[in-house]
């Protein structure tokens, strides 16, 4: 037990799968696992463990945003031995040739700050993921038929954004999408030696401002699971 996590320990897998929203920890936790048991409900940051394939696994909401990713991470690693950590959720694409319900695999995740950034100072560290994550997940998408593009992504501080020039700068230099976890997640898992990958669904679009119908959300959003299990235990 924790300060954010209840569980007792033992209560959590080795791999952890980490959506931002708790409510879809439940629902990939009850779609995709055998024999899920509700691990943590912590200010309602629920947590599941059960197994997939036979191999054990956890689903844990992380909130949006890094310092609440954070938190959550942190204490995946060091009090409950989390070593293989894969973010799973919703970005908004950045290019023309990434469509709504494309799968990203984010190779790298680029930002302004991270909350690691005070204990890096001047380092401008380039957050990246796991290469034996990345290139199972994007096997697992191809197995799949899925749409998956793989390269860098945007990791912001803000969903309602007020300074528009960065997200152009980022569109320039090829960025594929935007969400607000991933740099953060990366950063920890390196200082940490465990293995992490962001797999997302683009669930809006910042070029054209289009957004997935809710009700289209949930079979692009299940391909994202299975891609991030069938990575984790490649
Ligand atoms: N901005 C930041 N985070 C997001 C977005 C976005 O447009 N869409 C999904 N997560």
């Amino acid at each position: 037990m924790t300060i954010h996590i209840g569980a007792a320990p033992g209560d959590i897998a080795e791999t952890v799968l980490l959506p931002g929203d708790p409510y879809r920890a439940k629902w990939a936790a009850e779609t995709f696992l055998s024999d899920p048991r509700q691990v943590n409900d912590v200010r309602g940051m629920l947590g599941f463990t059960g197994t997939w394939k036979g191999n054990r696994v956890s689903i844990q909401g992380s909130g949006m945003g890094m310092p609440s990713l954070s938190i959550y991470v942190n204490e995946l690693i060091r009090d409950y031995g989390a070593k293989t950590l894969l973010r799973i959720g919703s970005c908004g694409g950045m290019q023309e040739h990434v469509g709504l319900r494309d799968v990203i695999l984010a190779m790298t995740a680029s930002s302004v700050s991270t909350p690691s950034a005070t204990i890096l100072r001047e380092l401008n560290f380039a957050p990246c993921a796991d290469w034996t994550l990345l290139a199972a997940a994007a096997r697992a998408a191809e197995g799949r038929g899925v749409a998956a593009h793989v390269g860098g992504i945007y990791s912001s501080d803000v969903f309602y954004d007020e300074r528009p020039d960065l997200n152009e700068q980022m569109v320039r230099h090829g960025i594929l999408g935007v969400e607000m976890e991933a740099a953060e997640l990366y950063t920890l898992a390196a200082r940490h030696g465990c293995r992490a990958l962001a797999v997302l669904t683009v669930s809006d679009h910042l070029l054209d401002g289009t957004a997935l119908p809710s009700a289209e959300r949930e079979r692009s959003f299940g391909d994202m699971v299975e891609i991030a299990l069938e990575a984790a235990f490649a």
